[in-house]
């Protein structure tokens, strides 16, 4: 099976792709998949969620092409799982130089993994256009919240923009996170998006969980710190989804 590149993206900060990104990375790596997590803010949440110490200086995605790929990754965050951080000097994104690193590391990874995990923004301008040119599959993310719902039209608009603009990168789903399952009114929303949206949203939803930041604090994402907990058998079950859908990279 090829390498694939699955990027989360979402219009809206804040929604749950970083938490998304890495603990399915990390499921991946507990199914055996050798996996590669890619961030690509500057914030470096996604060292963050793992503890990982980026030595000063370090170039992150930007060194693909001058530097050999296992000298560039932080191996072993995870079982099973590398991570490619953002420069440890958090210089602002320039997205042709991100688009050619993302394109330079198709070959190598190729070569290592079998799953490139790549967290994104909230997409400004037109970053995830530009994204869905240099990975394979996008989930777009978003949380069971009016205003995260009614601003969905804007980034499946880039999706569809990139297709036309001839860019391979297929919609997986669309993944609704952070549902109070305690809320009632969180659960009418829930059935009215799931109504308007059907099969375009993933079956599984991820739950509001406070426990999801907490891990953190341990440096782990929570499919580790809680293995139990609703949360992360969401994302398990997730990942077992993402398993069973073809891949696209031959
Ligand atoms: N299922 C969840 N339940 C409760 N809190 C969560 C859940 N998922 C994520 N969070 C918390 O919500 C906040 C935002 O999550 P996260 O950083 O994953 O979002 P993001 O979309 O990556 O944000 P940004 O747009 O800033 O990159 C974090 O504090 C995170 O720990
Ligand atoms: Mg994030």
């Amino acid at each position: 099976m090829g390498l694939r590149r699955l990027m989360f993206a979402s219009q809206k900060g804040g929604v749950g792709k970083t938490a998304s990104a890495v603990n399915v990375a990390t499921c991946l790596g507990q199914a055996g998949q050798r996996t590669l997590v890619l961030d690509t803010d500057p914030i470096g949440s996604v060292g963050a969620c793992f503890g990982a110490l980026i030595a000063p200086g370090h170039p992150g995605l930007y060194g693909i092409g001058r530097w050999e790929l296992p000298d560039l990754v932080l191996p072993d965050v995870a079982p099973g799982v590398d991570l490619l951080p953002y420069a440890e000097d958090r210089r602002p994104i320039d997205l042709n130089a991100l688009h050619h690193s993302l394109e330079r590391l198709r070959e190598p990874a190729t070569e290592q993994y079998d799953f490139v995990i790549v967290d994104t923004r909230p997409s400004v301008a037109d970053m995830t256009r530009r994204l869905c040119q240099v990975v394979d599959e996008v989930i777009v993310v978003f949380q069971c919240h009016p205003l995260a719902y009614r601003t969905l039209g804007g980034i499946l608009g880039q999706l569809r923009d990139a297709r036309t603009d001839g860019a391979g990168a297929r919609l997986l789903g669309l993944l609704l996170t952070m549902v109070d399952g305690r809320d009632p009114r969180a659960a009418q929303l829930e059935g009215h998006i799931r109504r308007s949206l059907g099969q375009a949203l993933f079956p599984i939803s991820i739950p509001l969980d406070p426990m999801v930041s907490e891990g953190l604090m341990s440096d782990r994402p929570i499919v580790l710190y809680l293995p139990e907990s609703p949360v992360s058998q969401a994302y398990q079950e997730l990942t077992q989804t993402l398993l069973r859908a073809p891949a696209l990279a031959a």
